[in-house]
């Protein structure tokens, strides 16, 4: 059994399904006005498909994690190792009924620990340029705007994003 600190443990292969189905909640949620119904679905498949999370369980270079609250799957985060020194924030969503209450703090200064052992120096992550509300939750967990990018993601979908950095030296 994964150790659990702060309500926050490591995904195993068991509960894959609860967070892709927790994805599709917040993603039809929150992403309708940001990006078409069309681009959230494809997404939701490449990203969130049973078979390639587990995909990425499997790998030595990203680490998922989920957080329970009350016995409920509140949130969840996925780290990935970019560079010898930069960590990702590959995907960090809480669930629409218990956002703005700490809950995303909590698994950041989570990955901040998880970065600094492995001996990084920088937390990044990318997130849409229309993404007002995750762009302040970012800000004030730290993040600042390094640069705008736009990838093409296949499907004639592309994500035009900034990506946010944050030091990890200091606190
Ligand atoms: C973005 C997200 C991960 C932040 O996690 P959270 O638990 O809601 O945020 P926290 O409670 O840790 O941080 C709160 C701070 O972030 C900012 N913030 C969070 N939600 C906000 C919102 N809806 N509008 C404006 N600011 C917001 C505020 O500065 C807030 O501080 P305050 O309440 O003291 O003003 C979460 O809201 C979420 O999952 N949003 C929807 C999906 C998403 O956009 N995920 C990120 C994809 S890159």
């Amino acid at each position: 059994m994964a150790p659990i600190r702060d309500g926050i443990a490591a995904l195993t292969d068991g509960g894959v399904e609860a967070v892709a189905a927790l994805a599709s909640e917040v993603w039809h949620a929150h992403y309708p006005g940001i990006i078409s119904d069309a681009q959230i679905k494809y997404m939701l498949v490449q990203r969130y498909d049973p078979a390639v999370i587990r995909g990425e369980l499997a790998r030595p270079d990203v680490w998922w994690f989920v957080l329970h609250e009350g016995g409920v799957l509140a949130a969840y985060m996925a780290l990935q190792l970019v560079a010898a020194a930069a960590m990702k924030v590959d995907k960090l969503y809480v669930k629409p009924a218990l956002q703005r209450r700490g809950l995303g703090g909590r698994l950041l200064r989570h990955a901040a620990a998880v970065a600094r052992e492995a001996g990084c120096g920088v937390l990044e992550l990318a997130v849409n340029r229309g993404n007002v509300n995750a762009i302040a939750a970012y800000g004030r967990h730290g993040f600042s705007v390094r640069e705008a990018v736009v990838k093409d993601i296949g499907g004639g979908f592309v994500m035009d994003d900034y990506v946010m950095v944050r030091k990890l030296d200091g606190k």
